[in-house]
């Protein structure tokens, strides 16, 4: 088995993606991942689309950034009335958003331990993925996900290092 950190480390925005469809039991596994990540007040507010096919292509023509042609995208939405109604305002308009983005890495990583890529796409028409997706009124469409086939795996692009990027507090030798 891999460890974390690997799976971590070896997941990348994949944009380059084989022409070839992927397996309803494939999918489901990666959702379940999805289903395990901690949420605020454990609301679980986020409606997760599965999407392939006409409705697909429909999207990406809203979508400047969805640069590949995959076979599925995941549409992670939250459905606002569920989070102010349990979780209040704060709910709705911040925690349901990291919730979105936690379960959303969940599935990167999930499908790049099983050798799929993933891409996070943020950008998006909001108003026509929601009437495409015929969503409630009170579901919003948060992010994007791609997944598919790798064709080609890019080089990681740098990172800060981890002087640039934390500050140890109340540590005896700092
Ligand atoms: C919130 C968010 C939104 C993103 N939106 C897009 C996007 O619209 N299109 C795209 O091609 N990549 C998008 N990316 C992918 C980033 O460009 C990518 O994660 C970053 O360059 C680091 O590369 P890596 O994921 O391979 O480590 C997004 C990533 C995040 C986290």
């Amino acid at each position: 088995m891999e460890e974390v950190l690997d799976v971590i480390k070896e997941r990348r925005s994949i944009r380059d993606l084989k022409d070839e469809d992927l397996s309803k039991e494939q999918v489901t596994t990666i959702l379940e991942a999805a289903r395990w990540a901690p949420s605020g007040s454990n609301i679980q507010a986020w409606r997760i689309y599965v999407v392939k096919g006409g409705k697909l292509e429909s999207i990406k023509k809203f979508s400047p950034g969805l640069l590949s042609d995959p076979p599925v995208i995941f549409v992670i939405c939250i459905d606002e009335e569920e989070a102010e109604n349990k979780g209040g305002k704060l709910s709705r308009e911040v925690l349901s958003r990291m919730d979105v983005s936690i379960a959303a890495q969940n599935i990167c990583l999930q499908a790049s331990s099983m050798g799929l890529g993933t891409c996070y796409i943020g950008s998006f028409n909001e108003t026509a993925v929601k009437e495409i997706l015929e969503l409630p009124e009170n579901y919003k469409p948060e992010l994007i996900l791609t997944l598919g086939k790798p064709e080609k795996i890019p080089n990681p692009p740098p990172r800060k290092n981890l002087e640039q990027l934390t500050r140890w507090v109340g540590w005896d030798d700092e």
